[in-house]
């Protein structure tokens, strides 16, 4: 063996090493990335604790309120869809710590008292697929939106549901969301989003509606559906993020 290849294999072998090794991910720690720094707990079972300090290290003011973004939408609307998967997501996944997501899947819905129902405009599919978002928001709590974005980026969003759910949110049984579904809860969740999204002033002429800090305007929503991002670094009101300004941090990464 040549010298040139010997080096390749001990490279190799270190990369090996250091991916595997203490201060770096440990590929079976049993929780996927977003969820990495959540606790001390976690970011020491995954190995992360040092990039995690880092982290913490660069957060925003935890006085400066965050901007709420909350959206009224329905769960089959492409429009809908194609925000939440092309604006939302992407935004949240650089500004989380300046904003908060709030999404209350109703939009057009309506309810029907009198047969304890409801009636969706993409017909009872739709009904179904909020119903099963609405409990994902209530029991996974802040864990939700990775898994509803899972969803709204598949091509069927009901059945991607268990897999989603498995995927972003392991540590919640398949089964509670089905029982919520099927259940009082469900119903509740859905009722109590109708009466948010009945309460919206000016009341809603489509979906998605989007809030920024509870107010609605056309210009504000005309930036959203184009560039969020540039929105939500605009309307922070704390010292702006690295990401925003495009200043440059220098950090120990965890490079593999
Ligand atoms: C879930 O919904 C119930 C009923 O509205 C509510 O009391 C509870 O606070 C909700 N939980 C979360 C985490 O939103
Ligand atoms: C990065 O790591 C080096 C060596 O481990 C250390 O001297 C330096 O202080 C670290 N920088 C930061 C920002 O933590």
């Amino acid at each position: 063996m040549n010298s040139f290849l010997i080096r390749v294999f001990l490279f190799s072998f270190y990369v090996l090493e250091e991916c595997q090794g203490k201060s770096h991910p440990k590929p079976s720690c049993g929780y996927p990335p977003s969820q990495w720094c959540r606790t001390l707990e976690i970011a020491v079972e995954c190995g992360v604790q040092k990039q995690c300090m880092e982290l913490l290290a660069t957060r925003p003011d935890p006085s400066m309120p965050p901007v709420e973004v909350t959206v009224y939408y329905e769960s089959l609307c492409p429009g809908c869809r194609s925000f939440l998967t092309e604006q939302l997501f992407p935004t949240w996944t650089m500004l989380r710590d300046i904003m908060r997501v709030h999404l209350v899947p109703y939009g057009n819905t309506k309810e029907l008292p009198e047969l304890n129902s409801f009636s969706c405009q993409h017909g009872q599919p739709e009904c179904q697929a909020n119903i099963i978002e609405a409990c994902i928001l209530n029991v996974t709590n802040h864990g939700a939106f990775p898994v509803i974005h899972c969803m709204v980026s598949s091509s069927d969003v009901i059945t991607a549901a268990p897999s989603c759910l498995q995927l972003y949110a392991p540590s919640v049984e398949w089964g509670t969301i089905e029982s919520c579904v099927k259940g009082d809860l469900g119903h509740i969740l859905m009722h109590e989003n109708g009466v948010k999204t009945r309460s919206l002033s000016p009341a809603h002429t489509h979906v998605p509606w989007v809030t920024f800090n509870g107010v609605y305007t056309d210009d504000l929503e005309d930036k959203a559906m184009s560039t969020l991002f540039n929105l939500v670094c605009k309307l922070y009101e704390g010292i702006k993020p690295p990401v925003c300004t495009g200043a440059l941090k220098k950090l120990n990464r965890s490079f593999c």
